[in-house]
């Protein structure tokens, strides 16, 4: 897919999400967890380990924010799909975030 396709579907998943959200009336969830100030409650001053693969740049800056200015625009759980849930489901801590999920390539350093 080009990667214009790929935020296309993105955010055909998102109108989606939000449109079953209003047909069901009452809020599935307590927080919103698409909104990154409900992980900041929690993940503010978190240490920022450096990637798990030695070949891939860092995201996140441990001084705070991204690496990358881009990265600034998106929701935390564009990149960390696998937090569906407050208290996360256990396996989380081995899960690692798909950059081909916006990227054709998985960035290199
Ligand atoms: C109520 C507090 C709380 C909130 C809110 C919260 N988290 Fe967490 N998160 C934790 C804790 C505690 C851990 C570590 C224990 C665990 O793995 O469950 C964690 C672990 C993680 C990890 C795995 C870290 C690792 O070890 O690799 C990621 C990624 C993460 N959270 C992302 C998010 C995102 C994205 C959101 C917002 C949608 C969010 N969290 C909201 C408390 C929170
Ligand atoms: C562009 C993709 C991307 C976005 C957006 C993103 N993350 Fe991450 N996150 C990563 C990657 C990749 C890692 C692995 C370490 C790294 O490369 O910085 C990571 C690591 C983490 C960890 C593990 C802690 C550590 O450093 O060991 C937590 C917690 C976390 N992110 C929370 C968040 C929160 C909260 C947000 C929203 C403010 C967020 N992330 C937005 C890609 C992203
Ligand atoms: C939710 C979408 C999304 C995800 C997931 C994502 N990125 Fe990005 N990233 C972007 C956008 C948008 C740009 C700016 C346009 C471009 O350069 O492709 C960008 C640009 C970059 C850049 C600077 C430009 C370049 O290509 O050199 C790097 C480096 C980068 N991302 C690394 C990563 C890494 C590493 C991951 C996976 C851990 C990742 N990104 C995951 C959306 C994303």
């Amino acid at each position: 897919m080009t990667f214009a396709g790929k935020l296309l579907a993105i955010a055909s998943t998102l109108t989606l999400i939000s449109l079953l959200a209003l047909g069901f009336g009452a809020p599935a969830f307590a927080e919103d967890l698409s909104d990154n100030e409900t992980c900041m409650e929690c993940h503010e001053d978190a240490d920022r380990a450096p990637p798990s693969n030695p070949d891939m740049p860092q995201v996140h800056n441990p001084a705070g924010g991204f690496f990358v200015e881009d990265h600034d625009m998106w929701s935390c759980t564009d990149c960390h799909t696998y937090i569906t849930e407050i208290p996360h489901a256990e396996e989380v801590g081995d899960m690692e975030v798909d950059c081909t999920n916006c990227h054709d390539e998985t960035p290199t350093k």
